[in-house]
């Protein structure tokens, strides 16, 4: 009996959390090894339908870097990196939106589905969601790399609205009519902005943001957003999180009220930080 009064003392310490969230919007940007295990990913979709069935809105945004790098490998082509951002030339472009658009998009649909939940996946090229321009950066051309300038977000609240967990590749489409391969942190961080969501977590394949990436006791817990250009600065933040972190910074300038990166490999990072007092991961402060 007592282990089930311990259970219930659980659920009722996460009401006041469920209703300070209850029909808010929840951005989760799912990447890196969180995506590749198939247990950890077992227990993030559990936790993103849970979110949903206490009525929280939860908009899945995709990478699938590792995946891009495995199909790449496979048709003999390397994967070159610019300050953590994939140099994508055409046949690069094409080979992303099949592996991000295709493989992994409709994998996180089934996997939500498969909890009797309705999810409906899309690119940013759907109702042209993500349009965007060529990313331009100092003195190298990473090609078809997208840089977000506007977010269409009727498509994402029209789903929203009908009660779909909306599930997002990070592809776009410029003036041209072009394909673009964008950094799914940047899109991620853009459609929390448009949305005007209350949270947007970052799940990764580290436990935050450390100071040294060797030693995982080095986390830091609280970053205050205008330390970010000088941890890139003094290479502490390199690679894949340097968009992360510039993310995190973006996303709380345009006043997603909450922004977070935590541990896609620990189970159940998600449900711990929305729905307990326990504080994981690196939370970022204006
Ligand atoms: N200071 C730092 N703290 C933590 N990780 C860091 C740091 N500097 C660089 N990194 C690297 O950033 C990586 C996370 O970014 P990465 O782009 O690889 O994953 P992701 O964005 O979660 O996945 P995807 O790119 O597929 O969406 C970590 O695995 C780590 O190697
Ligand atoms: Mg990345």
């Amino acid at each position: 009996m007592q282990e089930y009064i311990e259970k219930a003392k659980v659920l009722v310490e996460a009401l006041p959390y469920i209703k300070e969230f209850s029909g808010k919007i929840v951005v989760i940007k799912y990447g890196g090894s969180a995506m590749v295990d198939e247990r950890i990913k077992a227990s993030v979709i559990q936790d993103i339908v849970l979110m949903k069935l206490v009525g929280l809105k939860p908009v899945i945004v995709h990478g699938g870097g590792k995946e891009i790098s495995a199909m790449l490998s496979k048709i003999g082509k390397e994967s070159l990196f610019v300050n953590g951002l994939r140099v994508t030339d055409l046949e690069t472009a094409e080979v992303a939106e099949m592996v991000l658009s295709g493989k992994v998009n409709k994998d996180i649909v089934q996997l939500i589905q498969n909890h009797d939940l309705d999810a409906v996946g899309i690119s940013g090229k759907d109702a042209k969601t993500l349009k965007v321009s060529k990313k331009e950066i100092d003195g190298y051309d990473v090609g078809y790399v997208g840089d977000i300038d506007k977010v269409n977000t009727g498509l994402i609240e029209t789903l929203l609205n009908h009660d779909f967990i909306p599930v997002i590749a990070p592809v776009g489409t410029d003036d041209q009519g072009d394909t673009y391969n964008i950094n799914a942190d940047y899109a991620a961080s853009a459609i929390a902005g448009a949305l005007s969501a209350e949270k947007l977590i970052f799940l990764t394949d580290v436990e935050g943001i450390l100071r040294d990436v060797k030693d995982s006791a080095s986390l830091i817990s609280r970053i205050p957003v205008q330390d970010v250009p000088k941890l890139i600065d003094e290479d502490i933040i390199s690679g894949g999180m340097i968009p992360k972190a510039e993310c995190c910074a973006w996303g709380i300038k345009q006043g997603v009220k909450r922004v977070h990166i935590l541990d896609g490999r620990l189970e159940h990072s998600v449900l711990l930080e929305v729905f307990t007092k326990k504080g994981i991961g690196t939370m970022f402060l204006s």
